[in-house]
């Protein structure tokens, strides 16, 4: 999986596809971390939780572990020095990240669907090992909306179909299909407090806390 291909036009494209709606996603239940100290975001690309989480939270050191050097340069291009001073970007495979402290919260943006359902449940496991208890876990990912209509089901499944399709072209991403986070991350030690749904398109945020 290579994301430093769409780096530099990442947020432009998602800015013509989806607008808003995937900050939406990621910045709804926000305020769940606001006062947590040692957070971790895993895959955080272009950084636009990042970003939104130093204005509600100024305390936090923040941990930012992500594959892809261009996604991690182009953050360190668009801030000024000075709010990445008391956070890490560290180039590197979630799998090879070895932390040195527990963390009281991670976030996970739109990055466990790009695999396959064996690496998200070894991954959440993992990821679960280094949180202390009660630790929160922000998620937002695609996801199909039991209570959507038939006809718009349909659509979103399409939809997904294609993003896959080119995430997979573009990205060589594993994944061909969408799994079940909240059932993953319930078998992985974690306890599901609340989910949102889009109003309109097949995205969801999730909050967890680590059991
Ligand atoms: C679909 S993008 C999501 C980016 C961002 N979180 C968002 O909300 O737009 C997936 C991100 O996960 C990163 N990534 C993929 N595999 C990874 C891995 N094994 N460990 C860490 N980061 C990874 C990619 O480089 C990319 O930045």
């Amino acid at each position: 999986m290579n994301f430093d291909r769409v780096a530099k036009i990442y947020t432009i494209l998602e800015k013509v596809v989806f607008g808003n709606q995937l900050q939406w996603a990621r910045t709804c239940q926000l305020d769940m971390i606001k006062d947590r100290q040692r957070i971790l975001l895993i895959g955080e690309g272009r950084g636009r939780l990042f970003t939104e989480l130093i204005k509600v939270n100024t305390g936090a050191a923040i941990t930012l572990v992500d594959s892809s050097e261009m996604m991690l340069t182009e953050i360190k291009n668009s801030m000024p020095s000075n709010n990445l001073a008391n956070h890490k970007l560290i180039n590197l495979s979630f799998e090879d990240f070895k932390p040195i402290y527990r963390f009281d919260a991670v976030c996970t943006c739109f990055f466990w669907d790009c695999f396959e359902m064996k690496k998200i449940s070894g991954g959440l496991r993992k990821m679960h090992q280094m949180l202390v208890s009660d630790a929160v876990w922000l998620n937002s990912d695609f996801a199909i909306n039991p209570q959507t209509s038939g006809f718009y089901t349909f659509l979103h499944k399409i939809f997904i179909r294609f993003l896959y399709h080119f995430f997979k072209v573009s990205c060589e991403i594993e994944a061909n299909k969408l799994h079940d986070i909240t059932l993953l991350g319930e078998e992985s030690g974690f306890r599901l407090q609340s989910r949102r749904w889009h109003p309109s398109l097949p995205i969801s945020s999730e909050y967890f806390v680590s059991k």
